[in-house]
Parts: structure tokens; sequence; C-alpha cells
């Protein structure tokens, strides 16, 4: 029924969209069937865009099953939870016995929030597999939220109600589990601060207004609901009121809000806090054509001391306290109150043009990323010397000396892939997807325990970074909570992609699933086991000309082999970090085939190279238990003596040794014999992600030369703001071996050799080894052809 129902469902679209002129047609009779598709969400306007979630279902392995778990969840989580506490502020009676879900959701200022994720995941559950017990529950909510906004409007032009529902909405269509002031308090002229007086505090007011319209938004894509879509609009119609008028009724009110007032407000840590609530208005407005609600997401917009630090590429998430650029923003910034940020930005730009957004979006990303992310794709961490509140965002190149305490939070890795996703539509470099992939397979996966329930979501808040700390699962009425809800009844949002004109499919991850794209006439189905295997297989059904691109991770080491229907497709150069293009007239029973071989790679901390991570192909594996060895609570590894001219890890260094009863590969270090496992399996043991090189002589094999293992620390990279006690750069820099070792594979012997001198004459320029040193180095090289000979 899917693919009718889009057709049907976007000519509606379109009509709507011509009767308010909010859409020009470029390129008609250019692309085929999909010449009247008007697309909308994210990328709706972009050169690539998203299939809808329910044109994608997901396939039997890891991701169903993280996704099943949850999807229990909310199948048997009881739904009149979440109006208890609308219900009372609309004044309307609720069941016996049934209690808000508690946690930040317990009536307390960040109230109502859960509300709007859990309509997103239940539209998303839908959307899935049409299980009709998911949009049962998300029709009932709907249609309660849109009794208890009629309800609280009523009293607009009358009196107030009684109890919780007495007072008077200041504008129409406001909807909350909050009275609307504390919404209005945030700006002029109270200027309400974070806090948990109910009175006179807020917490991140228009965080919660943004993800009850985001659910409203999401029921409306997933499952056609004109309800919610109606909510969402009055939602919309009372935000453009309460941003520009502003909180009139109070005595002290002084006239509309200015940009003044409005970059004031969003300024404020964690009370200015709005999510992406800039993401919806311009969505709401290419439904409606109402550019008010344009307006509404540009008025989000925090000029004063991040926007135009972002246009000109000037990093400031990090400052001193001298240097702060604004009246009220904190020298460091709070990771998820900004990523979400530039999401909405993104959305602005494609809806209103305006190229700074873009750009804005787009530098934002890159000081994130690689500068302040850990291998598992978090963000944030604790620091020496400065406060311990792991939601902040490291100092940048801060990678090693960040890992102290809590950790990253889930919820901006959430949001750090949803920039990465946006941003690739508009501009398609591979290393957003090499981006996302990373985080998916590792923090969103290992985000969700491997445990059935069905009272508590058991996801993370904080994935922890300390060597040796197990991750906690919950997580009720959280943030994390929340988007983690999402996270895993959307697995299938971007495994493809499609030019706008419909010429190209995108192939960016390699997870089962099947695209039925109906504009096209095409089937595409994916059969793989990634990640736990490393091959797949797609099936065509369907007939005509499209390229296909698929993507060639940057992690891959041995090869990428493309067949189509048996043949090798030699000719095709597959360069990691990039995508390769099949340019053919496909017919049914069309088969391709991937074969990826996964290799063990090591990565080290930009700031720290001795501070490392085992990645095999998309996952990082972590080494499972504690140690109480002097390496500041690290693991401390030595591998170099393992390694063949090969320079493959795999072969002895840390090998696989078989396959646990959940289908999960397994490994042993050769080094101390260390358990080591995908980061992704939900469990509370004790594990480590990052572990410590000790390599103190440089070795070939079992030969010692003896001579210490000497180090460059040219090229370390310097904190853009100083971490208290750490010297920036640092002194471990990359060593001797190191920087061999890189340059593996050695086609002979005589190669390795060369590069061994080569290596050790700059050492000696550089004055860390002496002559004599150099020599004995390359001596026990040029011996070492039969310890180091790979085949
Ligand atoms: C979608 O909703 C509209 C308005 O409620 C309705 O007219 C239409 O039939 C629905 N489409 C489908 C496929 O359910
Ligand atoms: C309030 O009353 C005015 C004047 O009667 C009317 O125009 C308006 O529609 C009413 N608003 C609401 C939300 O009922
Ligand atoms: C205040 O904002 C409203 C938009 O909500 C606008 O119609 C009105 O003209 C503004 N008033 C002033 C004095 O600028
Ligand atoms: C893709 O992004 C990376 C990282 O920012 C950059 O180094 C590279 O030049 C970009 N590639 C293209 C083709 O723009
Ligand atoms: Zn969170």
């Amino acid at each position: 029924m899917a693919w009718i129902y889009k057709i049907l469902f976007r000519l509606r679209q379109l009509l709507w969209a011509f009767a308010f002129g909010a859409i020009t047609l470029v390129g008609i009779g250019a692309i085929q069937t999909d010449v009247l598709a008007v697309d909308l969400g994210p990328g709706a306007t972009a050169p690539v865009r998203p299939f809808a979630l329910n044109q994608v279902q997901l396939g039997h392995g890891l991701l169903q099953e993280k996704r099943d778990r949850v999807k229990s969840f909310l199948r048997l989580y009881d739904e009149r939870k979440f109006l208890v506490l609308f219900n009372n502020q609309a004044g309307r009676a609720n069941p016996k016995g049934v209690t808000p879900p508690g946690g930040w959701e317990d009536g307390g200022l960040l109230s109502g929030h859960w509300t709007g994720h859990f309509m997103t995941a239940l539209s998303q559950a839908y959307a899935d597999q049409s299980e009709q017990v998911f949009k049962t529950k998300l029709d009932w909510m709907i249609a309660e939220l849109a009794a208890c906004q009629n309800m609280i409007t009523a009293r607009f032009n009358g009196s107030g109600g009684s109890g919780a529902a007495s007072w008077i909405p200041t504008f129409p269509g406001y909807l909350g589990a909050l009275p609307e002031d504390t919404v209005l308090r945030l700006g002029p002229p109270r200027w309400a601060v974070y806090g948990s007086d109910p009175n006179t505090n807020t917490w991140a007011p228009w965080y919660t207004q943004h993800k009850i319209i985001r659910g409203l938004l999401d029921a409306y894509y997933n499952t056609n609901s004109s309800q919610a879509l109606s909510v969402a609009t009055k939602m919309a119609d009372w935000a453009y009121l309460a941003l520009t008028i502003g909180d009139k009724n109070h005595p002290k009110y002084t006239g509309n809000l200015t940009r003044d007032d409005l970059n004031y407000m969003w300024d404020l840590y964690i009370g200015g806090e709005y999510g992406g609530a800039n993401e919806v208005f311009p969505e709401i407005y290419q439904i409606t054509g109402d550019r008010r609600h344009l307006e509404t997401a540009k008025a989000f917009d925090n000029r004063e001391s991040l926007f135009g630090g972002a246009v000109n590429n000037q990093d400031i998430l990090v400052v001193t306290k001298d240097k702060i650029p604004g009246r009220r923003r904190p020298a460091r910034l709070h990771a998820n109150q900004h990523v979400p940020q530039f999401i909405g930005y993104l959305r602005v730009y494609e809806h209103g043009g305006d190229q700074e957004y873009f750009t804005a979006a787009k530098n934002f990303y890159d000081w994130v990323v690689p500068h302040r992310r850990f291998a598992t794709g978090g963000v944030g961490g604790s620091y020496p010397g400065t406060d311990t509140n792991g939601e902040l965002f490291q100092n940048r190149d801060n990678i090693a000396n960040a890992m102290a305490g809590t950790g990253a939070e889930t919820c901006t890795t959430y949001n750090t892939l949803k920039l990465a996703r946006n941003l690739f539509l508009h501009d398609h470099n591979a290393t957003y997807m090499d981006s996302y992939e990373r985080g998916l397979f590792n923090q969103i996966t290992g985000s969700r325990a491997d445990t059935a329930s069905t009272s508590d979501p058991q996801l993370t808040y904080f994935q922890p970074l300390t060597p040796g700390a197990p991750r906690d699962f919950g997580n009720t009425g959280t943030c994390c909570g929340g988007t983690g809800m999402e996270s895993h009844t959307k697995y299938q949002e971007t495994v493809y992609l499609r030019s706008a004109d419909g010429s190209t499919l995108w192939i960016n991850l390699y997870i089962p699933s099947t695209l039925s794209w109906a504009e096209k006439g095409i089937v595409v189905k994916q059969e793989t086991t990634f990640p736990r295997g490393d091959t797949a297989k797609f099936t065509i059904t369907g007939q005509g000309p499209l390229d296909i691109k698929l993507r060639v991770p940057a992690w891959v080491r041995k090869g990428f082999k493309v067949a189509i229907n048996g043949q090798a497709q030699s000719s095709i150069v597959a360069q990691p970090g990039t995508y390769l293009t099949l340019s053919r007239t496909w017919e049914t029973g069309d088969v391709i085939e991937v074969n990826m071989p996964f290799s063990i790679r090591i990565e080290r901390a930009i700031d720290r190279p001795d501070t490392q991570v085992i990645m095999w192909g998309p996952v990082l594996l972590q080494i499972v238990g504690k140690t109480s060895s002097t390496n500041d609570g690290f693991f401390g590894l030595s591998l170099y003596r393992y390694l063949k001219r090969d320079g493959d890890y795999s072969r002895v260094a840390i090998k696989r040794t078989g396959t646990s009863a959940a289908d999960d590969p397994t490994f042993q270090t050769a080094d101390i014999g260390l358990t080591v496992r995908p980061y992704y399996i939900g469990d509370s043991q004790a594990v480590s992600s990052y572990f410590r090189r000790i390599e103190p002589t440089v070795v070939f094999g079992t030969i010692n030369t003896g001579v210490p293992n000497g180090k460059r620390n040219k090229g370390l990279p310097s904190y853009d703001v100083p971490v208290s006690g750490i010297p920036s750069p640092g002194t471990d820099g990359p060593t001797f071996l190191d920087l061999i070792w890189d340059q593996a594979p050695f086609a002979t012997h005589k190669a390795f050799v060369e590069v061994v001198t080569s290596t050790a004459d700059t050492f000696v320029a550089a004055g860390v080894y002496s002559a004599k040193e150099r020599d004995t180095i390359i001596a026990k090289a040029s011996q070492a052809e039969q310890e180091l000979a790979s085949d």
C-alpha cells in the first residue's frame, strides 16, 4: 500500500504548495514519473534526497535486533502516561492510577519532551512494517493532544479553568505539559534562567516545544495524520506570536521582541537550549506556504555569539573567560545545545535559500568532526582542570585528555549524525557518510542494551570513555532516552538516497534492507550480515537506466570488489572514502555483489598518538575487563613485534578467535591475551575503548635492536584553549615504529629496509638518534627478512 499512498499523498502536497506559491517547478519533463513528487522533511529541496521511511524495510541482522527490542517497548508501554501532564494543563480528567513516565518527565520544567519523542518513535515504528498497533497508539495520542490544545485555546477569550488549568493563554494554539508561562518567561521582561523553581525558572522550554512539533510532523509524514499536522501548525502559529510579540500580558512588557532579545535568549546555558526548533518551522512553511513560519525559524538564529563565527569559520566553541563573544554565553559551549541548531540552519537554507545558513552548518560540523570526536562517534567528555560536565565541547583537538569522567552524551551523536546526513544531501562528500557509519555502528547501536524490557527503554545517557568503565542503561524521561527511542526505529533512513531528478541511486550503508522505489518502478533488495560480515548482495527488480553509486568506505584496506551478475568489474577503481558509479540499464534479476574484507586497524588520538583504538572495518573493538596497570588505568599493549611485512594486525597481533552465541565476532590480543569485541554489544561489563600503546624499543619481529623507540613530536596539534596541567602540543608524538609501519604493506624486504633507512635518517637529522643507533637499526632490519616474511 505504501507506494500508491506516497504518490497520492504527494500530489495533495503539490496542490497545497501551488495554492500558496511556495514552490516553483524546475526541470519539469526532465524527470520521469517523479515529476509530481514534492519531498518533505530534511533535504526537501536538495540535489540528493532521502526516501520516505516506509520505502525502505530493514532485513534481519544486528540493527533489526536492536530495533525490535525498542519496538517491544513502544508496543507495550502505556501511552496514556504521556497525556497526564497535558490533561492537567488543559483541565481534562485523567484515568485513575495512570502516572507520568517519570525521570525528567515528572511535572518538572522539562516535561512534555518525551511525548514528542514517543510520537516520532511510534510513527517510525509504524512506517517500517505498517503494524497497526503503533498507529493506533499514535492516533490516540494525537487526538488527545488536539483536545488539550483546544481546551487551552478555549480559555484565551474567557476566564481560566481551575487548579493547574487556571492560567489564561496569551496567544491561541499553545500546547504543552506545562503552563505557557514557562516558555514566555524565558524572554523579556523576566529573562528566566535555568533552575528548578516552577514559578520563576525555566528549562529549555523551546527544546520541549521542538520535540512535540517534531513528533507531530513525523506522525504526519510517516502515517498521513492530518490531525497531527493541524495541531503542529497551530503550535507554530503560537510560536510566531510568542517570538515576535512575546510576553504581552506581563505588567512590565515594553513591546515586541527584538533581534537583540532573541540573541540574548539563545545564549543562555540550558535555559536557552532549543534543540532543533528551527528545523520544524521551515517544514511547516513548506507545507502551508505561510511565510511567517520561515520567520519563526530565523528567530532562532544564534546571532550574537555563534552564527557569525560559524559563517566566518572561527572556531569559538571553547574560549577563555576573557574572550567570551556575547553577553551571556559560557566559555565552553554545551554540545547538544548547539549541534541541532545547525540542523535547523540547513532547513532554513533549504526553504529560504540564504547561503550563509549552509556555510555556517558546514563549518560548524568541521569543528566537531574530527577535532572533537572520539573514535566511538561520541562528542563531549571531561577535562583536567576545568569542570566535570561531560556534556560540554572539548577543546579543539583534545581527544586523549578528555576521557576522564562521564563520557560522551548519546544525544550529541544522534544530532551529529543528523547533521552529517543533512550536509551530505547538499555536499556529497563521502566523509560525511564515513562519520555517519562510525557513529551508527558504534555509539548508536551501542546505546541499547541487548535485553528485553517493556517498562524501561534500556538506553544509555553518557557512554564512558574512561578505561574499564561499564555502560549504564535506562533513561526513562531523559533527553537520551528520548532520542534513543528514535535512533533505533529509523535505522533504514540513510541506507539509500536518490538524486532529485531520479537518475541516481546512492547506496550509503551496508544494512540488510529492501528499497521499494515506486516512482522508478524499481526494488533493490540488499542482503548482508554487515557489520558482522563484510559482503553484500543487491538484487534488482524492475528495469531501466540508473546510475548506482556504491559507497567505498574509507576504512577499506584489503580491496573492494564488485561483481555484476557474477562478472567481476575489474575496471572499476574503488578508492576508499569515495563512491563508485555503476551506470547501466538494469533488468529484473540483476545482481550486484560487493566484497569488502574488513581489516584490523589501529587509530590514534590526534593529540596523543599512543592513545589508540582497535577498529575492525567500521566497528570499534573494545577490550573487555579492567586493569590495575599504571598507564592511568589504560591497558598497555605492545603489538609491533607481531607484525609481518604486510603490516596486517589480524594475522597474529589481534586475531579473530570465533563467533559468539549472538553471532558476534570475538578477538584476542597476542599481547596479554585480552578479549576484544564489538562496541555495539550492549551489556554492562567493564570495557575500554582506548588503550595505551607501549613500544619501548625498536623491534622487528622477535629481533630487538635494543635501541629506544624514539618519538617525533612534530605535527601534534595545539589545543585552542590550554588544558590545565597538560602540555600542548604534547610530547607523545608518533614513534619511529609508528612511522615505519604506517607505510605497510611492503612489497619486498628491500622496500621495508629502505623505509627503515630513510626514517632513521630523519631521526638522526632531528637529533633523536645517533649515527650508531641508526646503524644498529638498519643492520637488524636487514637481518629480519625471514622474521618479517608474510607469505
Ligand atoms: C491521507 O489523509 C488524507 C486526509 O485525511 C486522506 O484524504 C487520504 O485519503 C489519506 N491517504 C491515505 C493513503 O491514507
Ligand atoms: C476570541 O474572540 C475574538 C472576538 O470575539 C474572536 O475573533 C477570536 O476568534 C476568539 N479567539 C479564539 C481563540 O477563540
Ligand atoms: C509586533 O509583531 C507583530 C507580529 O507578530 C507585528 O504584526 C507587529 O506589527 C509588531 N509590532 C510592532 C510595534 O512592531
Ligand atoms: C571531503 O571532506 C574532507 C574532510 O573535510 C576534505 O578533506 C576533502 O577535501 C573533501 N573532498 C571533496 C571532494 O570535497
Ligand atoms: Zn541526552
